[in-house]
């Protein structure tokens, strides 16, 4: 899959990896901050939001449903909403280019408002299911005008006139169908209910709490009883996006595998149900140390010192995925330098990620020389401490491979091409001067 715009780029065995760093804002709570605070009324101030290309098609997408987004500085942006049921009629598509996270939540807070709007994406977004968003949706009044076979975009999308509250058991761990869900629930009168089997990232309930929606969370097994009250007047509230964990998870991975690095990451958010890596690379063996710890955003955060480690393999539950379920092609990275074999359950979620990331990742390790095979849904990576490299890794317009197979080529014997890394730009437009920065060698 090559394009005219591809930008290859290889990476080479480093020195030490050194250095203090912040991790960009994170993504998925960029995204709810934008959406949440364009359906308050009055302005919200953000600080410290990605200024990624996912997130920036969302705030390009809200200005064409009314709400006036504004940069106002480096990562400073104010939102005036146009309230809870309050989106215009676009005049335009919704483009929504790499995003699954901005197209999806998207979704659900257009279900919930009396407009027609038409979302569409890149190659790869037109590539993934949209039909299991809908259905809850459709559920509350929503109704697909037009759509791509299998359930794909373009969606054109009429929303609900009168929002229907419904009692919601999304069939996957998916915190994007849960989130759509609530999202159009925000529209409809008394409760809507979401009840997980599998609880995944909360980022859209604490939010809605921030901006003074009533909606409680009980916990029932490992999973999640999310009970919203509809129609509240949200009312602005200012946030500060904390940094991703899984942008610096690249970086981490980096300091691990690079023999004597040591990075010390700057508040990153520890929410329990995105801290699957850090969990895992800890049993690995990873010395991660958590040094100051703080807020930001609702959000826990920790200043984290990682110096390169010795792992092993280990094997990491399926219970786990939803709370690293966009860090499994970077752990596989992890596992190929570890002694022994890292077994990686219960990932059929990742077939449909921006690529299918679990036969991509899998890819990645093969065509650098390390044995790994795909079982039904399991990763299994067979970790000989080291990798031999050399290979052209094919990214599938997917930027955790991209940034995944270019931490594999710092420690690699080989250097590693990814053979394009534009779509790095979606999640972590700093992510190469930022490597080069802490003594990555970048080509
Ligand atoms: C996200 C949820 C996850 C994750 C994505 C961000 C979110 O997707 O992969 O990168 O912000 O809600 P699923 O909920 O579909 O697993």
């Amino acid at each position: 899959m090559y394009s005219e715009t591809a930008i290859p780029m290889t990476s080479a065995r480093s020195g030490p990896l050194k250095g203090r760093v912040r991790a960009p804002g994170d993504k998925s709570i960029s995204h709810r901050a934008l959406i949440l605070a364009a359906l308050a009324v009055g302005r919200t101030r953000i600080s410290g939001l990605l200024e990624g290309e996912d997130v920036l098609n969302t705030a390009k997408v809200l200005r064409l449903l009314g709400a006036t987004v504004e940069r106002v500085g480096e990562g400073v942006w104010h939102v005036d909403g146009v309230g809870v049921s309050g989106f215009a009629q676009p005049r335009d598509t919704l483009d929504f280019g790499n995003s699954g996270t901005g197209c999806r939540l998207m979704i659900g807070a257009v279900a919930g408002c009396p407009i027609t709007a038409t979302f569409d994406g890149d190659a790869s977004l037109r590539k993934r299911p949209m039909q299991r968003v809908l259905d809850p949706l459709v559920r509350m009044g929503a109704r697909a005008v037009m759509m791509a076979d299998g359930g794909r975009l373009p969606l054109t999308l009429a929303g609900a006139r009168d929002p229907i509250p419904i009692v919601y058991e999304p069939p996957a761990a998916s915190a994007q169908l849960k989130s759509a869900a609530l999202l159009a629930g925000l529209g409809a009168p008394g409760a809507t209910t979401v009840i997980e089997k599998e609880a995944t990232r909360d980022h859209t309930e604490r939010m809605m709490r921030h901006f003074g929606a009533d909606i409680s969370v009980e916990v029932v097994g490992h999973g999640r009883r999310i009970t919203l009250q509809g129609q509240p007047e949200l009312v602005p509230a200012d946030i500060k996006v904390p940094a991703d964990p899984s942008s610096a998870a690249f970086a981490l991975v980096g300091a691990l595998l690079v023999p004597g690095s040591e990075i010390i990451f700057e508040g990153v958010m520890t929410n329990p149900l995105r801290a699957g890596l850090l969990q895992t690379l800890k049993e690995m063996g990873a010395s991660i140390e958590t040094l100051a710890q703080n807020s930001d955003g609702g959000e826990d955060t920790a200043d984290l010192r990682v110096r390169t480690s010795t792992l092993r393999g280990v094997e990491v539950p399926p219970e786990r995925a939803p709370a690293m379920i966009d860090e499994y092609p970077i752990l596989a990275v992890a596992a190929a330098f570890a002694e022994g074999v890292t077994t990686m359950r219960g990932l059929k979620e990742l077939r449909i990620k921006e690529s299918d990331r679990l036969t991509a990742t899998a890819d990645m390790l093969r065509v650098n020389g390390v044995e790994v095979e795909v079982v039904g849904d399991d990763l299994i990576v067979h970790g000989k401490g080291r990798a031999p490299g050399g290979g052209l890794v094919a990214t599938h317009m997917d930027h955790r491979l991209a940034m995944s197979a270019l931490v594999m080529g710092l420690a690699a014997d080989k250097p590693v091409t990814a053979d394009d890394t534009s779509f790095i730009a979606t999640s972590f437009p700093t992510f190469a001067p930022m490597m080069r920065g802490l003594g990555a060698s970048f080509k």
